[in-house]
């Protein structure tokens, strides 16, 4: 299959990213660096998640930062959700999207949400009905799909299944997670070719963590498989509570080059997008994670 033309960037930062740093944002911050990355040309932000916030303190003060966000026409300001009191919440600072988000295993669904993959599922029936009447769009994210910290492998028909059971539900997207970052290019494209049997190429997206240096691959691996949905977090942000010392999702600095380089269109502005990764490495008091940004900031 030939390359996409075109690639829409899902830029997953400010809650992906900033939920596993182990220090809290000041919302201010948070704030400043959506506006920065809505300023490179990203049309679709997740700017926070509305979950147990005892669970997740660093997104304790997502209400403040959609509340906060000087709004631009045209862009998409997403929630992720765990159920209808996170939906109610995020709807009420509005979020013009929300993701929900279930898990390829059962061992890392009870530890990322308390309950079975199925229970999980049900679950989000109350919400996807609340969304459904107000027209608000689900993302769908599956987790571990190439690997769980708890299990191991994880099967690809059963990847397909949620997924298949995601979209059915009336998420029109479905974001497969390779959440500790274990996947490597053959295991990708494999997965891709699975799920794709269920549901259309177009409505799947690839969101890779860097943990094992894979994500440029991986990513490489979806686009020749036809994905045309990358999800990033700028400046690589984010840890992975699981494994000490890894990195967060893929840094969308290097995804921007990546497609540069194969001619594939995303509308984003590099330079401005390391600004916006920069500045925030830089209030973390670390250094970004973007290979990119590293080489063209000296
Ligand atoms: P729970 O604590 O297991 O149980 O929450 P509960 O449903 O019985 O709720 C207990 C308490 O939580 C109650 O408060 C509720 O009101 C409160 P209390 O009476 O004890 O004071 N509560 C909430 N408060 C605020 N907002 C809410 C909410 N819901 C309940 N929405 C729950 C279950 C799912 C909410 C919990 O397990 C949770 O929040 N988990 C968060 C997990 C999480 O955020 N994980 C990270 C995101 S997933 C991810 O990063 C992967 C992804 O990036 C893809 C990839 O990389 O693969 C998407
Ligand atoms: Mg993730």
């Amino acid at each position: 299959m030939s390359l996409p033309k075109q690639v829409r960037i899902v830029e997953v930062g400010p809650r992906d990213g900033l939920q596993n740093e182990k220090q809290a944002t000041p919302t201010s911050a948070k704030i400043q660096l959506i506006e920065n990355l809505v300023d490179a040309g990203l049309n679709y932000i997740e700017a926070g998640s509305f979950v147990n916030p005892k669970w997740v303190p660093q997104m304790a003060d997502s209400g403040e930062v959609f509340s906060g966000v000087a709004r631009k026409a045209g862009v998409t300001y997403a929630a992720l959700t765990p159920n209808l009191q996170g939906y109610e919440r995020a709807i009420a600072v509005g979020a013009n999207e929300v993701a929900i988000f279930a898990a390829a295993s059962e061992a890392f669904s009870q530890k990322n949400i308390n309950c079975s993959i199925s229970e999980s599922i049900k679950r989000f029936e109350a919400l996807i009905a609340a969304a459904k009447q107000q027209q608000i769009p689900v993302r769908g994210y599956i987790s571990c799909v190439l690997g769980c910290p708890y299990s191991g492998a994880v099967d690809a028909e059963m990847v397909a299944n949620i997924a298949s059971e995601l979209f059915a539900m009336g998420c029109y997207e479905i974001s497969l997670g390779d959440t500790i970052g274990v996947g490597t290019a053959g295991k990708t494209k494999q997965l891709i070719e699975t799920v794709a049997r269920v549901i259309p190429i177009s409505k799947i997206a690839a969101h890779m963590h860097d943990t094992y240096g894979q994500a440029l691959a991986n990513i490489y691996a979806a686009l020749e498989m036809g994905i045309s949905v990358i999800d990033s977090s700028v400046a690589g942000l984010g840890g992975c509570p699981y494994a000490v010392g890894a990195t967060g999702n893929v840094a969308t600095e290097d995804v921007v080059y990546l497609l540069n380089g194969l001619g594939i269109e995303h509308g984003i502005d590099l330079e401005k997008l390391i600004y916006a990764g920069n500045t925030i490495s830089n209030i973390l008091g670390k250094p970004t994670n973007s290979r990119v940004a590293r080489a063209m900031s000296k």
